[in-house]
């Protein structure tokens, strides 16, 4: 494989800011590994099938893989930091860890070409696969969250965000250019949370909510959410994670909620922000956000380089896989998975 700095080699994980996206989380069948693995390597020219006609609409699609799967699927080396997520039981609120294999993060101006790149993708799965978590997000005002708030400004930009959550060749150089991505899906008590004053909701969240500027750190509550994820390295340094959160509801299921999602080059800074939220910072504060958002789902995921989705390695050993998994059945062993839309596998 040609060296490729991690911006080259990325998938789109740093995109710009989208007006609609999708979240997939699917889990793989027992016998599913082999339909997925033919799949795997047209995922980018189904994408570009897509979003090619519609430049302007930006579709980007991210694919992560689950720690489970990961020895199911693919032989070789293992990203050095994938492991399942870690679940945390806080004083007063849980983060659970929830089934996911595969994450597909769809994201452009128009949730219309995000359903047809998963409805062709489903498609060509079939039951290989089953989607355990789906939520559609959509821009909200001046990309509000459903509390009210601006969310996002203080995401990395540029090459900053490109260090913050990109592979390099000193942490992996097995998979330079890959990010770990975790999410989340919150479910905000939205009756609850209208009962505070404008004033009291801008100390839970530690900025401003009409003028979105961060409170003066004498004004900064030590529970605020700002306050608690915003953590520094050995060095002194910032660390920064990428969030690509949106807003999602349903009436007739009465829910309103935020799906979070934070991509880092390092699982360990994401799940340092957990910790603070919800076991807190070691002097009793946990994240007030909490108390009005109920995280249902978990997962971590790391999303390879597009080399390594491209041109996957072979699939581990019959034997390996035996180990965990009884023989898979005939239809979905088979299945023909030539699409002939331009994949780039390289012989
Ligand atoms: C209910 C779910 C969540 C909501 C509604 C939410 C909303 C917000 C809002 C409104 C801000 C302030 C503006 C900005 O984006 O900079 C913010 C900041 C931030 N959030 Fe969240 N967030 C959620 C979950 C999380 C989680 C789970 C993490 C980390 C694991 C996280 C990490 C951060 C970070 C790093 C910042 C920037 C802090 C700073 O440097 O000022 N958020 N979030």
């Amino acid at each position: 494989m040609p060296k490729l700095a991690p911006a080259e080699a990325a998938q789109p994980v740093v995109s710009p800011v989208s007006s609609a996206a999708m979240f997939l989380v699917l889990t793989v069948a027992e016998g599913g590994e082999d339909a997925v693995r033919d799949v795997v390597p047209d995922l980018t020219a189904y994408a570009r099938a897509v979003g090619f006609g519609y430049p302007e609409a930006g579709l980007a699609c991210v694919t992560g893989f689950g720690s489970a799967v990961w020895d199911r699927l693919f032989a070789g080396p293992r990203p050095v930091e994938l492991h399942p997520f870690v679940a945390l039981d806080g004083p007063r609120h849980r983060a659970p860890s929830t089934p996911g294999d595969i994450l597909l993060h769809l994201r452009a101006e128009r949730l219309d070409l995000c359903y047809d790149f998963a409805d062709q993708v489903l498609t060509r799965l079939g039951d290989a696969v089953r989607v355990v978590d789906e939520a559609h997000g959509w821009r909200y005002h001046d990309r509000r969250d459903l509390l009210g708030f601006v969310d996002g400004t203080e995401n990395p930009e540029g090459i900053e965000a490109v260090a913050a959550t990109l592979v390099d060749a000193e942490r992996d150089p097995e998979f330079v250019g890959g990010s770990y991505v975790v999410v989340q899906k919150y479910l905000h008590d939205i009756a609850s949370w209208k009962a505070l004053t404008d004033r009291e909701q801008e100390s839970v969240i530690g900025r401003t909510k009409a003028g979105n500027v961060q409170l003066p750190d004498a004004a900064l509550p030590k529970t605020s959410h700002v306050a608690l994820n915003t953590i520094a390295g050995p060095d002194g340094e910032e660390q920064a994670i990428l969030r690509a959160n949106m807003p999602f509801g349903s009436f007739r299921d009465g829910e309103a909620g935020t799906y979070f999602i934070g991509y880092c080059a390092t699982p360990r800074v994401t799940e340092q922000m957990l910790r603070n939220m919800f076991l807190g910072d070691g002097e009793g504060h946990q994240d007030r956000i909490l108390d009005f958002s109920t995280a249902v789902t978990g997962g971590l995921f790391f999303v390879p380089p597009t080399g390594f989705l491209d041109d996957p390695p072979p699939a581990p050993a019959v034997d390996e896989r035996a180990a965990d998994s009884p023989a898979p059945p005939a239809s979905t062993r088979h299945m023909d998975g030539s699409l002939g839309i331009g994949s780039l596998k390289r012989s």
